[in-house]
């Protein structure tokens, strides 16, 4: 199965299907695909060097709330520091992460330490794991991604809140990539323990994965370890800009999330049945992807007829026998895309 890219990547796509990169119907992220529609940037933005304008601070206090945080150029830089960092700072026990979920924490703190990892399909699962090797004093690190992008796993605050106080001398991340869409399940929405880190990305909700930008809230000296190492300019000035006003545009905010939330069972009544009757089932379901369960043959065959078709889509495998495969957001208003997909899902049948 071919998993050597993350989502979105045409063009290496193109390399491996054959197809113009402009001519691919991606579902392969879990990016919105209604963008905010960013301002035209002053001319001076592009010119001046990019010191951190206290109005872009101002609207990620607004949107997430007056605690102390670090912007930086999308959340990834900071996944990838974190595990040298937290080691440095606390804990150097073994880190505990998802076996399924965005594979770059786990990448990174297997560089730097002992890991082990709990069930990243099954919120019951997991907790009876992690429950258990927080009794045994196992857990030097906890790393949550919440909800889990692809399986939507999501842990309550309140869980969360109960792990990050067992942890001894240990550290709680929680990757809130996705959880724009529900803003009350956010960790942003309680006094944060300090030795509690949130990662936040304006990529996935605002659909501007473009211009990377994420946002680390924790305490004061996490945070300036951070900044040690991401230096001045992380965050380039248009990038800023653009921001200010996303963050800022609580009309827009509302109505997308509303759109997601309205849109999500037509979203999902497209793949549903189709797949149902080859076989999978519905694994996750989030506003701004949908998640199938199914065996790895089945996985690589629907991705390979996808791609054929000019449909990319996003398959994980989770080991011999299971398989998701993941679909993003289509643009309902785009009736050659539906029509697309239509036509997919309709020779799988007539080739059964
Ligand atoms: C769960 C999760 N966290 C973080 C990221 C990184 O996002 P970014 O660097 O664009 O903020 C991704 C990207 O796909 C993701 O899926």
């Amino acid at each position: 199965m071919s998993q050597l890219f993350h989502g979105g990547d045409l063009h290496a796509a193109s390399n491996i299907f054959g197809r113009p990169a402009d001519d691919w119907l991606d579902l392969s992220t879990g990016i919105n695909q209604h963008s905010y529609p960013a301002p035209v940037v002053a001319a001076e933005v592009w010119q001046r060097l990019p010191y951190l304008q206290p109005a872009l601070m101002d609207a990620a206090a607004g949107y997430y709330g007056q605690h102390a945080c670090l912007a930086s150029s999308g959340s990834q830089p900071i996944i990838e520091l974190l595990p040298r960092v937290l080691r440095a700072l606390g804990s150097t026990k073994t880190a505990w992460l998802a076996d399924v979920g965005y594979q770059e924490h786990r990448h990174g703190w297997h560089q730097c330490g002992p890991i082990k990892t709990y069930n990243g399909l099954c919120v019951q699962q997991a907790t009876l794991q992690i429950d258990n090797a927080m009794a045994n004093d196992e857990v030097g690190h906890l790393v949550i991604i919440n909800p889990n992008n692809p399986t939507g796993t999501l842990f309550s605050v309140a869980q969360l809140l109960l792990w990050a106080q067992q942890l001894n001398n240990g550290f709680l991340v929680v990757d809130e990539a996705f959880i724009d869409t529900q803003p009350s399940a956010s960790l942003l929405c309680q006094t944060l323990p300090d030795n509690v880190v949130i990662l936040r990305s304006v990529g996935k909700f605002f659909g501007l994965a473009g211009i990377r930008l994420g946002f680390t809230f924790a305490s004061p000296r996490v945070l300036a370890a951070l900044q040690q190492y991401i230096g001045p300019w992380s965050v380039n000035g248009p990038a800023q800009s653009i921001a200010i006003a996303a963050l800022n545009d609580q009309v827009w905010q509302q109505h997308m999330r509303q759109q997601l939330i309205l849109q999500a069972p037509t979203q999902l009544h497209l793949w549903q049945q189709p797949l149902l009757q080859l076989g999978a089932s519905l694994a996750a379901q989030h506003e701004l992807f949908r998640s199938f369960a199914m065996t790895p043959n089945l996985a690589h065959q629907l991705h390979q007829s996808a791609a054929e078709q000019g449909i990319l889509l996003r398959p994980v495998d989770i080991n011999s026998s299971k398989s998701l495969l993941r679909f993003g957001n289509i643009d309902l208003s785009q009736t050659k895309a539906i029509q697309r997909c239509q036509n997919w899902l309709q020779s799988l049948h007539t080739r059964r």
